[in-house]
């Protein structure tokens, strides 16, 4: 039943977006004004026509962005007038943005590497240098670093993330803090986040943090999409906008790579906010799971359930600190995820450059978009009290973001996970007398 009716989806959609593979020639972003929810609804619908939604948006707030290619600028931004959408051009070359990017990132590796080595938070640092990066602190800190390799994604990489602890994970009156990033190959400033994280509580604890050491055992996972990331950086003006996994069944398309891990989960994986062509950037997968890279980190939340407080998937782009459920009904906690989400961005936002929204913080579903099967929801639902999606600053530049935001984006963004840590060791706290 399952089978006959995606068969049926993909014979209607493959002549619909064709191959995933381009370069970015006739490329545009353009800006919408929205002025409500229904506005908003009907830019993720233009998703099933190819277009690539950079930015949601929020009705009287804040402006959608939509990436066309040349074959549909004409039809989408003509339906856009039919809705009486009010729309701007944000960025009239995207080809020469990409180009643009390379040569910011070239000069940036250069002059720093002339000057200081860069650490591989400082920058957007490859597979192999985050690798070395995670080996050499676990190698130097054996007392509180614990490197684990959960497995290999679909092309063959080892898949490893940090346990960090002063008790070696077995104090139980702990809560766990679990990070992950760039589950979203292009979504580069999201490592660096992760690794400096790992800086701050191993390399460069500072006295004001000793807490988050000693009464918080971390499990941080900077790379939870290797192949994908490693693609986008490989051409970076044809593959940088690359989004998923990068695993290929001739079975399923004989074109196009790849399933969105974070519509890879369960709970009601398939249903909404996907779609279900092998070529889209919101393809789900073949089933739930199919990726090995989501198996990962279920099995991840799985193995420590018992004591992870909060799950902590970091995005970009957008300010946005949002929880579950996807299909907008809200977890029964919700009042407190929206305690714990507001603190993180009431201490990040006054440090956040005149480039940068507020943080905003929501229900994923009701402030952006509708979902299924993405990791925040699944941690929720199999009982992660703190379960949610942190989007970080695109600075005007969307997933382009230059490399000389990254040293503050690292330092705002921890401020945020600091104060979600602290929380999640108080409700820990009052979650451990109440069941005992
Ligand atoms: C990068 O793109 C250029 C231009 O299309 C192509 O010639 C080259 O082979 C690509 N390189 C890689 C490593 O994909
Ligand atoms: C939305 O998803 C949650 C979590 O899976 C579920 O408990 C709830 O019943 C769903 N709501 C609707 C309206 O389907």
């Amino acid at each position: 039943m399952c089978r006959f009716s995606l068969g049926l989806v993909l014979v209607l959609f493959s002549a619909v977006s064709g191959e995933q593979q381009h370069d970015y020639k006739g490329y545009s972003v353009h800006g919408v004004k929205l002025q409500n929810r229904a506005d908003q609804r009907f830019i993720q619908t233009l998703e099933s026509k190819g277009v690539d939604v950079w930015n949601y948006g929020h009705p009287l707030d804040r402006d959608a962005l939509i990436m066309l290619s040349p074959e549909i600028r004409t039809e989408v931004l003509d339906e856009l007038d039919e809705r009486d959408l009010t729309h701007y051009l944000h960025l009239a070359n995207v080809e020469e943005a990409l180009k643009k990017h390379e040569e910011e990132i070239n000069e940036w590796k250069s002059t720093n590497s002339r000057n200081s080595r860069l650490f591989p938070f400082q920058d957007y640092s490859r597979y192999a240098e985050i690798d070395a990066y995670l080996e050499r602190v676990a190698a130097e800190h054996p007392d509180i670093v614990t490197l684990v390799n959960a497995g290999k994604s679909f092309e063959g990489r080892d898949i490893k993330y940090v346990k960090i602890s002063t008790t070696n994970f077995k104090d139980s009156s702990k809560p766990i803090y679990f990070m992950d990033a760039a589950m979203h190959a292009r979504e580069w400033v999201t490592p660096p986040v992760a690794l400096y994280s790992i800086h701050r509580l191993v390399e460069n604890l500072r006295d004001q943090d000793k807490d988050l050491l000693e009464n918080i055992d971390w499990i941080i996972l900077p790379l939870a999409n290797p192949d994908g990331y490693e693609f986008s950086h490989e051409n970076v003006t044809e593959n940088r906008m690359w989004r998923g996994t990068r695993s290929f069944n001739p079975e399923v398309s004989a074109t196009c790579y790849g399933a969105d891990i974070n519509r890879n989960f369960e709970p009601f994986w398939g249903t909404i906010g996907v779609v279900h062509d092998p070529c889209s950037l919101l393809y789900p997968g073949s089933e739930a799971f199919s990726e090995p890279e989501t198996r990962i980190i279920r099995d991840i939340m799985l193995e420590h359930l018992d004591r992870i407080q909060i799950y902590m998937d970091m995005h970009s782009y957008g300010n946005w600190v949002t929880f579950g459920f996807g299909n907008e009904t809200l977890p029964d906690n919700a009042v407190h995820l929206q305690f714990v989400g507001s603190a993180m961005g009431a201490s990040m936002d006054p440090l956040k450059l005149p480039e940068a929204d507020l943080y905003k913080v929501g229900n994923s579903a009701l402030t952006m978009y509708v979902t299924s099967g993405c990791g925040q929801d699944f941690g929720q639902t199999i009982g992660i009290p703190f379960s949610f999606t942190l989007e970080l600053p695109g600075y005007g530049f969307g997933f382009l973001v230059p490399p000389r935001f990254i040293e503050h984006m690292n330092s705002e963004s921890w401020e945020g996970i600091a104060t979600s840590a602290r929380l999640s060791r108080t409700y820990y706290s009052a979650r451990m007398r109440s069941e005992s």
